[in-house]
C-alpha cells in the first residue's frame, strides 16, 4: 500500500490501573497518527492489552477472579482511558482474542518444524514480576538485577528459540538500517549490547503446572507461551495472517514505527526482529524508544508506587492541557520529571497568556468594532511586523515537517514555532495599539489588522490539531468561517 502509516504502542499489562507513563505512549502515538493523517497517509494506529503470564494469573488470584474476567475490567478502564484522552486508534488488540491466539500458535509450529525452537532442562533464577530468567552471577544478593525483587529458584524442561544463531544479522540490519532504532542513543545502546554479550537462546515457553495462564504451544500441551513471546507477535496477528505455505500476508505490514518507552527496548529491537527473521518477514522500519516520566528522580512504576492516575489530571486540568504539558515538556526520547507545577506553568504561560490571550482578544476586537463579523478582508498591510507574520504562516508547515516528519519525532521542536507565531501576533497587538486605530477612525487599517490576526489563528488552530484536538475545534468553532462566536477563554489562569 502506498502512503501507509502502521503505527504501534505496546500493548500494555492488565494488571494494575494505567498511569502517567502509558498515557504518554498513547498519545504520542495519537498525535503522530493525526498528524499523518493530515497528511492524507493511510494510517493504521494499533493500541491493546497484554494479558497473558503469572503476574496477570496472580493479580487475578489476589481478586479471587478468573484471568479474563480480570482482564475484561482492566481492558474497559483502559479504552475508557484513552477515550477521554482523544485517542484515536484505529484498532486494539488483546492477546487473549482468538485472532491472536491462532497466530502465536502458528507461529509456533512454523518456528518449531523448521527447528528454530529446541527442549533443554533449564535451572536457574527467574524474577516473576519481570518474567525473566537470571543466571547465578547475574542476580544480586538475592535479587533481580533489574527491579531489585527477590528471584525464585527454578528447574524445568522448556522450549527455546535459536536467537544466538541470528546475533551476527541483527548486528549487520541495525548497522546497515540508520533508521532502524530510534533516539541515536538507544541505537548505539543496542549495538553495544549484542558487540560486548554473546545472545542466549530465548527460553519461549512456560510449564503449566508451574503457570497455566497462556498460550499452549501446539506441540506441547503441558506448557504455555512465554509472555514476552506471545505479546510481541500482536504487532503482526492485528494486521494479516499466514497462508497454506507459511507465508505472511498484510496490508500493513512491516510496521512503519513502534513507539516504545525505554524499558521495553531489548525485546522490541533484539527479540521481535530475530523472531521475524526466522519467520521470513520483513523486520519493522523504526522502533522508536522514549524516555521515562519520573517523580523525584525515580521512574513512575506500580512497583515504586509513585504512579499518578491521569484522570485526576485530566479532572485538574483539561485533557488537552495535559496532552500539551506531556508532549512540549520534554524533548522525545528524554526524561522528563512530573510535576502538577510543571502543568500549571504551561497552563498560565504558553496556554492562557500566549494561545488563550490571542484568541481572546481578537474575538473582542472583532465584537467592539465590527459587531462580530469579519469576513472577506483583503490585507494590504505592507509594515513589517504583518510580513514577519505572513512569512512565518507560510513556513510554518515544512518548519513543523522537520521535526514531525522526520524520524527524531521532536513534539517539543515541532510545537515552537507555532508559539513564535502566536507571539509574533501578540507582539503585533501590542505595538499597534488597534484602540488608537479605532479612536482616529482608521477602520480600514484596523479591520486588516484583526484579519492578519485572525488568520494566525485559523493557522494555529490547524497547527495545533493533532496535539490538541479538542482546543483546535473549539478555535475554529469560534473564529468561524462566517460569524464569530466569542466563548469563554479557551485557558483559565491558575493562581
Ligand atoms: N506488556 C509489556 C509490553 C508488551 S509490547 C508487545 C509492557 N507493558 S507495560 O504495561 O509495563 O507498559 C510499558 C510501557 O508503558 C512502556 O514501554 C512505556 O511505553 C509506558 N510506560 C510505563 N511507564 C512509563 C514511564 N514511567 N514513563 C514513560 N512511559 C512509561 O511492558
Amino acid at each position: 500500500m502506498n502512503n501507509k502509516f502502521y503505527i504501534t504502542t505496546p500493548l500494555y499489562y492488565v494488571n494494575a490501573a494505567p498511569h502517567i507513563g502509558h498515557s504518554y505512549t498513547c498519545i504520542a502515538a495519537d498525535c503522530l497518527s493525526r498528524y499523518y493523517r493530515n497528511l492524507g497517509h493511510k494510517v493504521h494506529f494499533l493500541t491493546g492489552t497484554d494479558e497473558h503470564g503469572q503476574k496477570i494469573q496472580r493479580a487475578a488470584e489476589a481478586q479471587g477472579l478468573e484471568p479474563k474476567v480480570f482482564a475484561d475490567k482492566a481492558v474497559s478502564v483502559f479504552k475508557g482511558l484513552w477515550e477521554t484522552l482523544n485517542i484515536s486508534y484505529d484498532d486494539f488488540i488483546r492477546t487473549t482474542e482468538s485472532r491472536h491466539e491462532k497466530a502465536v500458535q502458528k507461529v509456533l509450529e512454523i518456528l518449531y518444524k523448521k527447528g528454530e525452537l529446541y527442549e533443554h532442562v533449564y535451572q536457574g533464577w527467574y524474577c516473576t514480576p519481570c518474567e525473566t530468567f537470571w543466571s547465578e552471577s547475574q542476580i544480586q544478593a538475592g535479587n533481580c538485577p533489574d527491579c531489585k525483587r527477590p528471584v525464585e529458584k527454578i528447574e524445568e524442561k522448556n522450549y527455546f528459540f535459536k536467537l544466538s544463531k541470528y546475533q551476527d544479522w541483527l548486528i549487520d540490519h541495525i548497522k546497515s538500517h540508520q533508521d532502524f532504532i530510534f533516539p541515536p542513543s538507544r541505537r548505539e545502546e543496542v549495538l553495544r549490547f549484542l558487540e560486548l554479550n554473546k545472545l542466549s537462546d530465548l527460553c519461549i515457553s512456560r510449564p503449566k503446572e508451574r503457570l497455566s495462564w497462556g498460550i499452549p504451544l501446539p506441540f506441547s500441551p503441558n506448557h504455555v507461551t512465554y509472555v514476552w513471546f506471545d505479546a510481541l507477535i500482536n504487532y503482526i496477528s492485528a494486521v494479516g495472517s499466514f497462508d497454506k505455505n507459511d507465508k505472511y500476508q498484510s496490508e500493513w505490514w512491516p510496521a512503519d514505527l513502534h513507539l516504545i518507552g525505554k524499558d521495553i527496548l531489548r525485546q522490541h529491537a533484539v527479540y521481535w526482529p530475530i523472531m521475524l527473521k526466522a519467520l521470513d518477514i520483513q523486520p519493522p522500519k523504526t522502533i522508536f524508544a522514549h524516555g521515562w516520566w519520573m517523580i523525584d528522580s525515580s521512574k513512575m512504576s506500580k512497583s515504586r508506587g509513585n504512579v499518578v492516575n491521569p484522570i485526576e489530571m485530566v479532572d485538574k486540568f483539561g485533557v488537552d492541557v495535559y496532552r500539551y504539558f506531556l508532549l512540549r515538556d520534554v524533548p522525545f526520547g528524554m526524561d522528563g520529571n512530573f510535576s502538577e507545577d510543571a502543568i500549571i506553568k504551561r497552563q498560565n504561560g504558553d496556554l492562557a497568556n500566549d494561545l488563550g490571550n490571542l484568541v481572546y482578544r481578537t474575538l473582542t476586537m472583532i465584537e467592539k468594532y465590527f459587531q462580530g463579523e469579519i469576513t472577506n478582508v483583503e490585507i494590504n498591510l505592507k509594515n513589517k511586523q504583518a510580513k514577519e507574520i505572513e512569512e512565518k504562516i507560510n513556513a510554518l508547515d515544512s518548519m513543523i515537517k522537520t521535526n514531525m516528519g522526520e524520524k527524531d519525532y521532536n513534539f517539543s521542536l515541532a510545537l515552537e514555532p507555532i508559539w513564535e507565531l502566536i507571539n509574533l501576533a501578540n507582539k503585533y497587538i501590542e505595538d499597534t495599539k488597534p484602540w488608537n486605530l479605532a479612536k482616529e477612525n482608521k477602520t480600514g487599517e484596523l479591520k486588516e489588522f484583526i484579519a492578519v490576526l485572525v488568520k494566525v489563528i485559523r493557522k494555529t488552530a490547524d497547527a495545533i490539531y493533532p496535539f490538541m484536538p479538542f482546543t483546535s475545534e473549539a478555535i475554529k468553532q469560534q473564529v468561524g468561517k462566517d460569524n464569530i462566536s466569542k466563548g469563554k477563554p479557551l485557558f483559565p489562569r491558575i493562581e
